[in-house]
């Protein structure tokens, strides 16, 4: 199963709000529909972020549009993953953009494999590791960061179990990272946001691995709750590691200064389709958090595990 596919001139793309009731596919033909499905998170996480925009600039040269124009209406389409800057900008720079958008979605599926490789180290036999939001294939083109370490333990035999954290408001970790690690047939349990801190206390997670969407001087940003559960893996001497490719790393900025997407509010006053609060209360709706380095055990990339910045 690929997240994202070029397919006769098409960027075909899994569309993620459909997950898991429908696999249905979305298909753009120009880069505005690119731009659309990444505001409305048909596509989302960082590196499938930057991999679609990459297939949108492509688009743009082949339909004969304005580059330096696509450019900066891709990079509008959402604010904080570095991925979705750093690929627009590869493209406009490159002598042949469907080339460089091709070259960059078969370097995300060997990177996320090289990943896999140097997380399994951390991975002992009998683990359960905590995972939030979605850092998997679907998150990126194949097989994930985050779920890329979890699948190559699995492969390496190590009995592992993953615990996913729901991930309010929008649910990736119920929706996408359960129904991946199904898939997989890996073992999974899903609980609400609030209950890690109490589970770490217990001894019942013996590790975390997230995913990022931008790793600066100072820390990592990554899905609203990651502060809080390094926190709680802070506080029961529990092993947080970050899982991200080198092009989620912007090493000269503060990770202070990074804008955090403030999403609408009625991601958060309605659930399922019912509304959870009185009609008309004020929300605020922050989509990142910003964890420090000093909860950050290490960071998993394709070069090798290293500290945080
Ligand atoms: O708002 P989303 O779903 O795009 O946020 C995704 C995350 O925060 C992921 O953890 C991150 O992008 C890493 S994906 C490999």
């Amino acid at each position: 199963m690929k997240t994202i596919e070029w397919e006769n001139n098409k960027l075909k793309l899994i569309n993620q709000t459909k997950i898991p009731d429908e696999l249905e596919y979305v298909y753009c033909d120009n880069y505005n529909e690119v731009i659309v499905a990444i505001k409305d998170m048909i596509v989302r996480g960082a590196p499938a972020i930057g991999v679609a925009a990459s297939f949108g600039m492509a688009l743009a040269y082949l339909n004969g549009e304005d580059m330096g124009r696509a450019a900066e209406e891709i990079k509008s389409a959402r604010p904080t993953a570095i991925n979705l800057f750093w690929a627009v900008d590869r493209v406009l720079n490159s002598d042949n953009p469907l080339e460089e958008a091709l070259k960059m979605y078969c370097e995300d599926m060997d990177t996320n494999r090289a990943i896999g490789k140097y997380g399994c180290e951390i991975i002992d036999d009998g683990d359960t590791v905590l995972t939030h939001c979605n850092a998997g294939a679907l998150a990126c083109v194949d097989y994930g960061t985050a779920l890329g370490v979890i699948r190559a333990a699995h492969s390496q035999s190590k009995n592992i179990n993953v615990i996913c954290d729901e991930t309010r408001p929008r649910g990736q970790g119920a929706r996408l990272s359960v129904w991946e690690l199904q898939q997989d047939n890996i073992p999974v349990k899903l609980i609400p946001d609030v209950a890690s801190g109490f589970l770490m206390s217990q001894g019942k997670i013996d590790k975390v691995v997230i995913g990022a969407d931008r790793i600066a001087k100072g820390g990592v940003v990554n899905k609203i709750g990651s502060f809080m559960v390094a926190m709680a893996a802070k506080q029961h001497d529990v092993p947080f590691y970050v899982a991200a490719p080198l092009s989620t790393f912007d090493k000269d900025a503060s990770i202070f200064d990074t804008v955090i997407e403030e999403r609408d509010g009625d991601e958060v006053r309605y659930y399922g389709g019912a509304r959870i609060c009185p009609e008309g209360t004020e929300v605020i709706n922050p989509a990142f958090d910003i964890t420090p380095s000093e909860f950050i055990t290490g960071i998993i990339t394709e070069n090798g595990i290293i500290d945080p910045i």
